[in-house]
């Protein structure tokens, strides 16, 4: 196995798995994975996860909170894929909840689309290809933003959490649902064998291809942990920071207010 550290991060490189990378590069590594996976992303996430992606993703529209009458609120949920996090957002709140999904890729957007009109969510949820690190909405103009599982497939996350507080409304809230660092003995060790052995075959058996799968495990090691995470939000401008671990560690929910 690769060090799982690798050489560190500088102004033009970083990290696509456990590879150094140029930080132009690595944009264009992730989009071909995610062209590659998205037909099966969702199948994909309920097989990895036996499901549990559902929970930590209804705790994260739960936080979100989004008002159950037609008062509005508008959530941006930053590489939003195919609105998995959308969805429940929007079904979570009232008549005046609108969210708009961004992310880069096309394809998995395109999935998000056809699932939002199977769903009868079509108005409630829209879906604007846009990069992280650009976001093609005005200041200050989202009462929440969200992000899951997307921030560690960005270049320069520095770049993308200060688009995320710009758009942010004062008062608002953003939400950072990742991977993050497993903590409990014994399933430390279980967690590592099946992420580095399982779920690349999984992966091979459902997309046809291990290789993806194997850039989101290392990419899920080499991602910061909770207090250096944090540490990034504050440089951002993010205020009022706590995070929750969920499942022992698998996963954080990093909570930052703009103030
Ligand atoms: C693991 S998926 C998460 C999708 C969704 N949030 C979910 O939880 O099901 C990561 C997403 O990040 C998107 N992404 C990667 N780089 C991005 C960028 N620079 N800007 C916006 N989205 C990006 C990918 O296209 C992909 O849809």
């Amino acid at each position: 196995m690769p060090a799982m550290n690798g050489a560190p991060d500088t102004p033009r490189n970083t990290h696509f798995g456990f590879r150094t990378v140029g930080l132009d590069d690595k944009q264009a590594m992730v989009d071909e994975v995610f062209d590659k996976v998205a037909p099966r992303y969702d199948l994909m996430n309920d097989l990895m996860s036996g499901g549990l992606h559902r929970v930590w993703k209804d705790i994260l529209a739960t936080a979100v909170n989004p008002p159950r009458n037609e008062r509005p609120f508008a959530v941006l949920d930053v590489a939003g894929g195919t609105g998995d996090v959308a969805f429940r957002i929007a079904e979570a709140g009232g008549s005046g909840t609108r969210v708009t999904v961004c992310d880069i890729n096309e394809e998995m957007l395109d999935v998000g689309r056809e699932r939002a009109a199977q769903r009868g969510l079509a108005a409630g949820v829209t879906f604007t290809a846009g990069n992280a690190e650009s976001l093609p909405f005005p200041d200050k103009s989202f009462d929440a933003v969200s992000i899951a599982f997307g921030i560690r497939n960005v270049p320069r996350i520095d770049v993308a959490l200060a688009e995320m507080h710009r758009v942010l409304r004062l008062g608002g809230r953003f939400l950072c649902l990742e991977f993050s660092n497993v903590d409990v003995p014994g399933l430390d060790a279980l967690y590592e064998l099946y992420s580095f052995n399982l779920v690349p075959a999984i992966g091979r058996a459902v997309v046809g291809d291990a290789e993806p799968y194997r850039y989101l495990v290392e990419s899920i090691r080499r991602f910061p942990r909770p207090n250096a995470f944090a540490e990034m939000m504050h440089t951002a401008g993010f205020a009022r920071l706590s995070h929750r671990a969920l499942s022992g560690g698998i996963v954080a929910l990093h909570s930052g207010w703009r103030l």
